[in-house]
């Protein structure tokens, strides 16, 4: 009793002490709250340690940062095992986490992370809570304790900033409103009798969607190492990886001694031989050891190595990282890779299995991942590997969910331009598309100039998309002379994109209608298998017939998506890189006439925006796409003279014509 006032008064005094500083570390950390010894359910608390000024310093109290130091506790006070914890921290003073030992926030990416809104939080090391009874007290079993660090704004001394609220997000468990305690705040969870019998039946964790799913197999577990099977699916039809990267980080001292069907970015034990491990396997060569580190860079094998007794030979390996939509080929949608992993003191018993944490997947030209914790879900199961009609079950299976994330920095990496018959203009890529840097500039004949990041892109002549930016400024200043449009003092900058796309509208006639789609790669290397998706607003693409030079398929399922790659057959599957050799350099390029009829859209108006398309991705990457589409001028000539034409014969010319 003493002690809480001592603690009290100590905090008092701090507080007319500093403003800057608060502090209560009077609390025992080991010793538990009086509320929980009355608790029969799970006890959830959360306790502010300490809080600093950061810089800058502002005059504004409600901008001013200041770091926080905080424990969040979840402790099994009932009887049964409380399956991966799920607590909640209601945040509310536009929290930044920065780390989180114990716990790894869901559904947010790497720290810092943003938790204004709240996160809720998962056991890494320990996602399960055993009861009381089933270990004699074993507090390092029955609680999960979580120490917070970040950034939290505003709030002005001697308030304490807490969270909103607490709550365990367990299925099955009820939290009352959290009780506040100067810096502290907690509750008592019980379990709700209606949920009693689902809880019993359900052991696992139901397996969760995402764009893509890793899968940790645990096949063979001895007392200090166990073999793993890891599964990638990539479940997003309209995403792929090409040559991906996957990191993971160990929480247990763990080190991979072996690799199978991938390989580890880096091959060091050295990390081993002076760490744990190196003092607890005294016997151990470890010049065999394959990685030691707490984070490893895995890739996956190149092809050739696919029949590698020793580091290949694992189905689904072995595609230089490439992960396909699962539209193109369901076999090329998975990778796999085995390691066999060595476990550190105290793990050292067959049942003491955890999976690493902060898993990230990443591919070149590809979306970005985000992934959450791994969760544990009922064991896999595989074939008989003797062909018997048996099932063997994984030991323990965990799941990592991945999903597409848009970074708000990020430029995207492709970009649309957009032509028509009826205007000889064609609408260029957003200036800045891919992103600008600060030298950034253009050549006029004279002189090098800065270009303008924020001008809007100027129309071009089309033989203009056939030359690099580079190459561009002097037709591009010629066209619009022609074309009264008015050139500004600073010509905006190019598009810095790897690959464009331009959609040209190639007729329209009463009862159809049809586009030549033309990629442009601007980067070096070639893209293998490439695909891309274009969908439409007011259902343009429900009249899809064809597309003459590719694989086109319509996806009424995936919001009436048209799907596009190129085929083997025609040698429409490679786009080359660009040609360095020639003066302007030369992009690689890949071109098909797409036919339309209107049978369902017999109103569409393709001259104000409907024959173009709304979202365009080119292997899994979504493209900028253009703020306007080409006009049309009242003289509606041309259309007449298209409609005349046999539109097939229309389509299979332009099929041959390159620009
Ligand atoms: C103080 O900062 C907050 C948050 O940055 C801002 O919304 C508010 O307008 C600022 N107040 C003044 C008086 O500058
Ligand atoms: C948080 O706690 C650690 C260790 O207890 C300490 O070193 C650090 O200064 C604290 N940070 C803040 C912002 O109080
Ligand atoms: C928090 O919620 C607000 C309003 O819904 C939203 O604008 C903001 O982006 C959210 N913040 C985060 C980090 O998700
Ligand atoms: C691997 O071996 C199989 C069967 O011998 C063969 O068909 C295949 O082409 C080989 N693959 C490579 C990459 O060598
Ligand atoms: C595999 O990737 C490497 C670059 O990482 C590339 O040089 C090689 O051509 C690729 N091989 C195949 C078969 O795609
Ligand atoms: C994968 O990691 C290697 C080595 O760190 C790096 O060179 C490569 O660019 C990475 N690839 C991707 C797609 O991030
Ligand atoms: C991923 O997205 C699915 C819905 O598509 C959602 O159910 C799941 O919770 C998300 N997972 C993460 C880790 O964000
Ligand atoms: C195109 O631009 C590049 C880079 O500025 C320049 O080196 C090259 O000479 C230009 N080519 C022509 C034909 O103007
Ligand atoms: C083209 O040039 C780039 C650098 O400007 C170089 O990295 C690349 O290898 C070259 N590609 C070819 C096909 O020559
Ligand atoms: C075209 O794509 C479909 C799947 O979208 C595939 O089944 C078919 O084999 C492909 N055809 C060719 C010629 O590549
Ligand atoms: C389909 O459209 C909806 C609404 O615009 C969007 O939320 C969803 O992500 C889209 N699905 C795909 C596969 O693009
Ligand atoms: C062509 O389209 C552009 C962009 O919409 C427009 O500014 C221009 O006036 C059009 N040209 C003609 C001749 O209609």
């Amino acid at each position: 009793m003493s002690n809480v006032w001592i603690c009290e008064l100590l905090s008092l005094v701090t507080l007319l002490v500093s403003y800057n500083v608060f502090v209560c570390e009077c609390q025992d950390p080991e010793a538990l709250p009086k509320e929980a010894e009355d608790c029969n359910g799970v006890f959830i608390s959360y306790d502010l340690l300490d809080r600093r000024k950061e810089f800058p310093r502002v005059k504004n109290v409600t901008a001013q940062s200041w770091a926080f130091n905080a424990t969040a506790k979840v402790l099994n006070t009932g009887k049964d095992v409380v399956k991966s914890w799920k607590l909640f921290i209601g945040f509310q003073h536009h929290e930044i986490l920065v780390s989180a030992s114990g716990g790894i926030p869901f559904e947010t990416g790497d720290f810092p992370a943003s938790v204004e809104n709240g996160t809720t939080l998962v056991g890494s090391s320990l996602p399960d809570l055993e009861s009381s009874i089933n270990t004699a007290h074993d507090l390092s079993q029955i609680q999960a304790l979580i120490q917070i660090a970040g950034t939290q704004f505003g709030v002005r001394p001697p308030g304490i900033p807490m969270p909103k609220s607490i709550k365990l997000e367990n299925d099955g468990y009820k939290c009352p409103h959290p009780s506040v305690r100067k810096s502290s705040m907690f509750a008592c969870c019980k379990s709700d009798p209606n949920y009693k019998s689902k809880l019993l039946k359900t052991k696992f964790l139901p397996r969760q969607k995402g764009d893509l799913t890793i899968t940790y197999d645990i096949l063979q577990a001895y007392d200090n190492n166990y073999n793993v099977e890891v599964t990638m699916e990539n479940h997003n039809p309209l995403s792929r990886l090409d040559r991906w990267n996957l990191t993971f980080e160990w929480t247990r001292g763990e080190f991979i001694y072996s690799i199978k069907g991938a390989f580890t970015r880096e091959m060091d034990s050295s990390k081993c031989i002076y760490g744990i491990a190196g003092q607890y396997y005294k016997d151990m060569d470890f010049t065999k050891v394959t990685n030691c580190q707490k984070n490893p860079i895995i890739s996956d094998l190149p092809p050739e190595k696919y029949n590698d007794t020793e580091i290949g030979k694992i189905p689904f390996c072995c595609r230089n990282g490439s992960l396909y939509s699962i539209i193109m080929d369901p076999s090329l949608s998975i990778s796999k890779f085995q390691m066999q992993v060595f476990k550190s003191p105290p793990d050292l018993d067959k049942k003491s299995l955890f999976p690493p944490a902060r898993w990230k997947i990443m591919g070149v030209l590809n979306s970005d991942y985000t992934c959450g914790p791994p969760l544990k879900v009922e064991p896999s199961q595989f074939p008989e590997p003797r062909g018997l009609e048996a099932t063997v079950f994984a030991i323990s299976t965990w799941q990592i969910v991945c999903n597409i994330s848009k970074p708000k920095q990020r430029k995207t990496r492709c970009c649309v331009t957009f032509s028509a018959y009826y205007n000889d203009s064609v609408v260029p890529c957003n200036t800045c598309a891919c992103g600008c840097d600060n030298d950034d500039g253009y050549y006029d004949g004279k002189k090098n100039h800065r270009c303008d990041p924020n001008a809007k892109a100027m129309l071009l002549p089309s033989e203009a998309l056939l030359v690099p930016y580079d190459n561009r400024t002097l037709k591009t200043i010629a066209w619009a002379k022609l074309k009264h449009f008015r050139v500004p003092k600073k010509l905006p900058c190019g598009d810095n994109c790897g690959v464009s796309i331009n959609w040209h509208i190639v007729s329209d006639y009463k009862g159809g209608w049809s586009a030549r789609i033309t990629l442009f790669n601007w980067k070096s290397f070639q893209f293998k298998d490439w695909f891309t998706a274009l969908q439409f607003k007011k259902g343009a693409s429900r009249g899809f017939e064809k597309v003459y030079s590719f694989n086109g398929s319509f996806l009424s399922k995936i919001n009436n998506t048209i799907f596009m790659q190129g085929v083997l057959g025609y040698g429409t599957n490679y786009l080359i890189g660009q040609d360095n050799d020639t003066n302007p350099k030369i992009p690689g390029k890949q071109q098909s006439v797409i036919s339309f009829t209107k049978k369902f859209t017999p109103e569409m108006k393709i001259a104000k925006g409907d024959g173009f398309p709304s979202k365009v991705i080119f292997n899994g990457e979504e493209c900028s796409i253009p703020t306007q589409f080409p006009m049309q001028s009242g003289n509606r000539h041309d259309v007449y003279l298209v409609q005349e034409i046999l539109p097939l014969v229309l389509v299979f010319t332009m099929n041959q014509i390159l620009f």
